[in-house]
């Protein structure tokens, strides 16, 4: 069976202390054993989150790296070598605020995956429709787009080291959470998608939900069948929120 996955997705938040505080609230959390549990800092903290978490069993990703998998001359870049040098052992790619902020298309979306992939990072897919998107009944055809085109670029063989995370952009950081049925909805499409190419790997894949996930809302999403964990932003900020949303993880 897949084993559960919740990340924390701290985004652009944290000063050198407000982390230290973070740290030492993870530290004392009890953890499921039957959990993956990650924390995504900005860059920045890496370091700082990993000697910190020393010894405890959480994992430490990235938000993003770079298209180029090795150190070289891309100014302002962290390169996924250097990410798993430090420690790291997976990172974010194609988030939603860098593909509608930043412009990333799903071109560049699967030069980072396969990047990041090539130096042992597990690269976690982000994907998810605009409000707008699915107003106008086009939220299975997105979702298809972006994963599809890791798919075509790399092979659906690239799945059996990552994750994908459905992230409804009209549920980030709004308080909206989708309902556990439109997200189980769209989690089983991308596992069909995923087994229309490879019927064996698809039932391996762990697809996490993402957008305003709460220690309320949590339970309920997570027993949907085809959602394996989540990818929580603001309340991950909180390390006592954090850990109630991992052990609904755990239940
Ligand atoms: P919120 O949990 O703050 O809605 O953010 C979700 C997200 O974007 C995680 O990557």
């Amino acid at each position: 069976m897949r084993r559960p996955l919740v990340a924390g997705n701290w985004k652009m938040h944290g000063t050198h202390s407000s982390v230290a505080e973070l740290i030492k609230g993870l530290r004392q959390l009890a953890l499921p054993s039957g959990v993956d549990v990650a924390v995504m800092p900005p860059c920045l903290f890496i370091s700082q989150v990993i000697q910190g978490l020393a010894g405890k069993a959480i994992d430490v990703g990235a938000q993003n790296s770079a298209v180029e998998p090795m150190q070289g001359a891309l100014t302002g870049e962290t390169a996924p070598s250097q990410l798993a040098d430090v420690g790291c052992s997976m990172v974010l790619v194609g988030h939603s605020e860098r593909r509608l902020i930043l412009g990333e298309s799903d071109e560049v979306v699967s030069r980072k995956f396969a990047a990041a992939q090539s130096c042992g990072l597990v690269p976690v897919l982000c994907v998810g429709e605009t409000r707008a998107e699915r107003e106008a009944g086009k939220t299975l055809e997105v979702v298809a787009r972006q994963l599809g085109s890791v798919i075509d670029e790399l092979g659906v063989g690239a799945f059996a080291r990552a994750v994908v995370a459905y992230e409804p952009v009209w549920a980030i950081g709004t308080g909206l959470t989708a309902s556990p049925a439109q997200a189980q909805e769209v989690h089983a499409a991308i596992r069909a998608q995923l087994a229309a190419e490879n019927a064996e790997l698809a039932k391996g894949v762990r697809l996490l939900y993402g957008g305003s996930v709460k220690a309320a809302s949590a339970a309920e999403l997570f027993g949907m069948p085809d959602i394996d964990g989540g990818l929580v932003g603001g309340a991950s900020l909180n390390a006592d929120e954090f850990g109630a949303i991992c052990r609904a993880a755990g239940s």
